[in-house]
């Protein structure tokens, strides 16, 4: 019988923001548990994988690098998991492993909390990034009724490789890098899923110019919380959704799967996070 002990694995892992939310649960809900954050290097991932479950953990949240190893490593995969080829969270059953991606329903979540989606979806989503977030957000963008997804990748094979593999039943279109014209031409929503405007790297030089004035425009970086791109589009009037409601919706199927309660997100957790990150 797994204890009501959890972790996140990555390299490098001190970053992470999992332990705040987890803890935070355990609080709201008087659970007796603990949460923490675990260096793994990749070459030592799936030992510790079969070690973890030994200890009494109920499972582990997945973070870069280790994706795609855990989900190589899992007995069983939910569709998201399949669907997108990473795994960020690991349930340490009786029967094996089963690995599942949340990622997909976190921006979701957070999509329908934060804005009027039946609004923007009669018009195209466009999608900046084609890195493993972009999957995931590109299947909830299909999820939530858009019919037509455009990606903008640097590296436009990224771009194509989402779409063919994905094979979604809407219309996916490729653009290149820098054409924000052709792109933001009649959007409804505009969605961040590169590193860049990610606290220490580059921003994202994006003219928004271009995209209608009712559009919407998400970023995924939530450190800082407001990115400059979430300034830029706030100052044009943009409706605006900021990467932490993901971070906290992702949590939520984990936590349940782990500790059989279905947490909250709320005001306090969402307050906590970013004192967080005032402290980081
Ligand atoms: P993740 O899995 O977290 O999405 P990733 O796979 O490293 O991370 O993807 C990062 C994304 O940011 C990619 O779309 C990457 O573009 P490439 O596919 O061309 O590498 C994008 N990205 C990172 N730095 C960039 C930069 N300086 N200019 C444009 N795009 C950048």
């Amino acid at each position: 019988m797994n204890g009501r002990i959890a972790a996140v694995v990555g390299w490098p892992v001190a970053q992470s923001l999992s332990p705040v939310i987890h803890c935070h649960w355990f609080r709201e809900y008087r659970i007796d548990g603990e949460y923490v954050a675990l260096p793994i290097l990749p070459e030592n991932f799936s030992r510790c994988m079969a070690a973890l479950p030994l200890m009494g953990f109920a499972g582990v949240n997945v973070t870069v690098p280790h994706k795609q190893a855990a989900a190589a490593l899992a007995q069983t995969l939910d569709e998201d998991a399949r669907r997108t080829g990473a795994v960020n969270l690991l349930v340490f059953g009786e029967r094996g492993i089963a690995g599942a991606n949340t990622d997909v329903a976190g921006f979701l979540a957070s999509l329908r909390e934060s804005l009027q989606v039946n609004q923007l979806t009669n018009r195209p989503a466009i999608v900046l990034g084609a890195g493993g977030a972009a999957r995931a957000v590109v299947l909830a963008l299909q999820r939530a009724g858009f019919d037509e997804i455009c990606i903008v990748n640097r590296t436009r094979e990224r771009a194509q490789a989402i779409v063919d593999q994905l094979a979604l039943p809407v219309r996916c279109r490729v653009i290149d890098w820098g054409d924000w014209t052709n792109a933001f031409a009649g959007g409804g929503l505009l969605v961040n899923t590169t590193s860049l405007g990610m606290k220490g790297k580059a921003a994202l030089e994006l003219p928004l110019d271009h995209l209608p004035s009712d559009a919407a425009v998400a970023d995924i970086v939530y450190n800082p919380v407001q990115t400059d791109l979430l300034r830029r589009a706030a100052a044009k009037g943009h409706a605006t959704m900021d990467g932490l409601g993901m971070l906290m919706h992702q949590a939520v199927p984990a936590f349940a799967a782990w500790f059989g309660v279905t947490p909250k997100v709320t005001a306090e957790l969402r307050t906590e996070l970013l004192r967080a990150l005032a402290r980081a």
